[in-house]
Formats: C-alpha cells, structure tokens, sequence
C-alpha cells in the first residue's frame, strides 16, 4: 500500500442543481460530495431551474452558493436570445456552457446565428464549452477558430471526436477537452446491467470509443465528472433523465488506474488538478490538499454516499484507491468517511465583475 499527497482536485463539470433542483441535490450534499471524493473546486453548470442566462439569475445563483464547503464557481448558459447578456455577466462566470445536442435541461441552440452570436459577442479569455457529439465537434472548433475563442469541449466519448480534437491541437487551434468517467470505465455492453442507471449523454459508447479515449489520453485535457445526479426514483420512471453522479467515486477509479499502470500519478494531477484549474483561471487556495492511498482492493458501495442522488453506476466495482484525508484552507475537512460541515470553508470564485 502506498499514500500520496495530491492537490486538491478541480472539476470542471458538475451540476449541483441550484436552484431548482434541490431534492436531487443541494450545495450541501453537492459540495460534502467534491469533498469526500478530493474535490476542492468545482465549476457548476447553469442547467438549472430556471437555467443561469443573464446577471440577475448568476448573481442569484452565486449568492445561493454561498456556505459551499468547497470552492465553487458557475457557468452561464447560452440561449437563442442571450448573447449580449450573457456577455455582459461574464466577469462573475466561470465561462459560457452551450448545448448543441439534446440533454437534461431546457438549454439548447440549435441554429447557427444563435451561436456565432454567442461566439462573437463572449470576451476572449473565458472557455466556451460545448455539450457538442458527434459532427458538432467540428462545428464548435470551427466556430473558436473563426472567433478566436477558446473552445472547451464537455465529456468527450467517442473515437472519431477525440481523433478530431487531437488533429486540431496539432493544427495549433485554442481547443481544450474533458473526458468523463464513465466512458472511461463503462460501455454499452454494461448497459443491461445498468438499465436506467446507465442513461447519460453522451450516451455509453461502444468498448473501442473507450479504448480510444485511453490511446489518446495525451489529447484530454481535463478528468471531469460531469457528476449529474438525479434521485433512484426518477431513474427508474417512466422517462428516466440521462446522467449519473460521479464526485465520490472518480479518483477511486482512476487511482486503480495508476495503480494498472495505465497512466502516472503525475499524469493524473495534470488532468484533475493542474490543467483544469490553469484552463479555467481557478485559484489554488493555500494549504489545500488530498491525501490518497492506492493498492487495498475495496468494492464501490450501492449506497452511503454524500451526493443526496446516493447511487453510483460503478456500485460493484472493485477498485484499488481510495480519498483519505481531504484539507482546503488549513482545515482537515474530510477524513476517512466523514465530512466536516461546521464551518463552510469554500468560496465562490469568479467575484471580480458581478460577484
Ligand atoms: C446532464 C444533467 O443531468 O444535467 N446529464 C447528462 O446526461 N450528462 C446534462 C449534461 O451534462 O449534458
Ligand atoms: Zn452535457
Ligand atoms: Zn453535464
């Protein structure tokens, strides 16, 4: 068994459901969950309800997120008619979040004045990041490179979208990427065990997209969780919305990774801490860091986690790492189980405009 210190980690994609979706989960449960899974920052989407579009609802939501008990900043969303507003906001923003594709939510663009609007009027030197599959890849990297944005693109998880993205960094184009755990660690062959509890977009892939995303680890940027949780019950409805929680259980799987030799303990601070945090202008706060211990074999609980969703789709799965200790700010916040919510110690970041 080896213990390792790690920054803490910063995850770029998260949904906390604030406001409007609080009984699947809360900045409490949200924020108790980056914890118990080593994360000090996180940059929550604005697919709320309503969704954050203009300054009113973002400072809303930032005064919402206050008392998160980790540090937290928040995407505007882009709509058909909001370019100039959301432009307008974005000092208090960690970036824009546009939809091109169908997902939770009603935030969606669908035609192309809407989004070289966004492009044109959002000021260089905030990422745009795309909900973007399949063909719209190539449209949001060909929209940053017309507008000389930086294009993020979200949880990328098939073979043909992150050869492309490699080619364009080649090409020497402002394109960044995160890929998710879940189509790193599960496909569509896992699907009937999974039933609804497998249902996220990007939907699983196939096991060779997978293979894809580990051959071409050195084109991702980011390990985002995209940690999206809905309740057991709605998962299990009639019209089960896509997305699965992942805050607790990412380093755990990709700590088995390091421990397979599939890529460095280096190689992982760069994609969960390093990078993401350079990319998106995220402060590393002193004194903050994750205590983490790889090679014990454990099995992934079916429940006990912070996240008010409490289920994961890796329940079952052995892995070989696990979260000791957590400390941000000079304060051991988390330790073997247990989060400590006394005294919130998170900030929202991003203060500068419309904070
Ligand atoms: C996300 C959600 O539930 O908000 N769902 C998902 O399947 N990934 C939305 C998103 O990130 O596309
Ligand atoms: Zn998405
Ligand atoms: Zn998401």
């Amino acid at each position: 068994m080896t213990r390792h210190t790690l920054p803490g980690l910063v995850d770029v994609h998260v949904h906390l459901r604030v406001p409007g979706g609080e009984h699947k989960e809360t900045v409490a449960s949200g924020t108790a969950a980056a914890l118990a899974g080593g994360v000090t920052a996180l940059l929550a989407m604005p697919n709320t309800a309503p969704p954050i579009t203009d300054g009113a609802a973002l400072a809303d939501a930032r005064r919402r997120h206050a008392g998160a008990l980790c540090d937290v900043g928040i995407f505007l969303g882009a709509t058909d008619a909001n370019a100039a507003a959301a432009a307008e906001a974005a000092g208090g923003a960690c970036g824009l979040k546009i939809y091109v594709d169908e997902t939770y939510g009603p935030l969606r663009i669908e035609t192309l004045p809407a989004l070289a609007a966004h492009f044109a009027a959002w000021p260089r030197g905030k990422p745009i990041v795309l909900h973007a599959e399949q063909v719209a890849v190539a449209t949001a990297i060909g929209l940053g490179a017309t507008y000389g944005q930086h294009v993020h693109i979200a949880h990328v998880s098939r073979a043909e979208e992150i050869a492309l993205i490699a080619d364009a960094k080649a090409a020497g184009l402002a394109v960044t990427c995160e890929v998710a755990p879940h189509h790193l660690f599960l496909t569509a062959d896992d699907l009937p065990a999974l039933g609804s509890f497998g249902l996220m977009r990007p939907p699983l892939a196939r096991p060779a997209d997978r293979d894809a995303l580990w051959a071409h680890l050195d084109a991702v940027d980011c390990i985002a969780t995209d940690h999206a949780p809905h309740t057991r019950e709605e998962k299990l409805g009639d019209r089960p919305p896509p997305g699965v929680p992942g805050l607790e259980t990412t380093l755990p799987l990709m700590l088995t990774a390091v421990h397979d030799g599939r890529l460095t303990l280096d190689r992982l601070v760069a994609l969960t801490s390093t990078t993401p945090a350079r990319l998106f202008g995220v402060p590393t706060p002193d004194e903050s860091r994750v205590e983490v211990e790889i090679g014990p074999a454990w099995v992934l609980p079916e429940r006990g986690y912070h996240t008010r969703a409490d289920w994961s789709p890796f329940a079952g799965m052995t892995v070989r790492g696990r979260v000791r200790t957590t400390t941000l700010r000079g304060a051991e916040v988390f330790r073997d189980g247990e989060v400590r919510t006394a005294e919130p110690r998170g900030r929202v970041l991003f203060g500068g405009a419309a904070g």
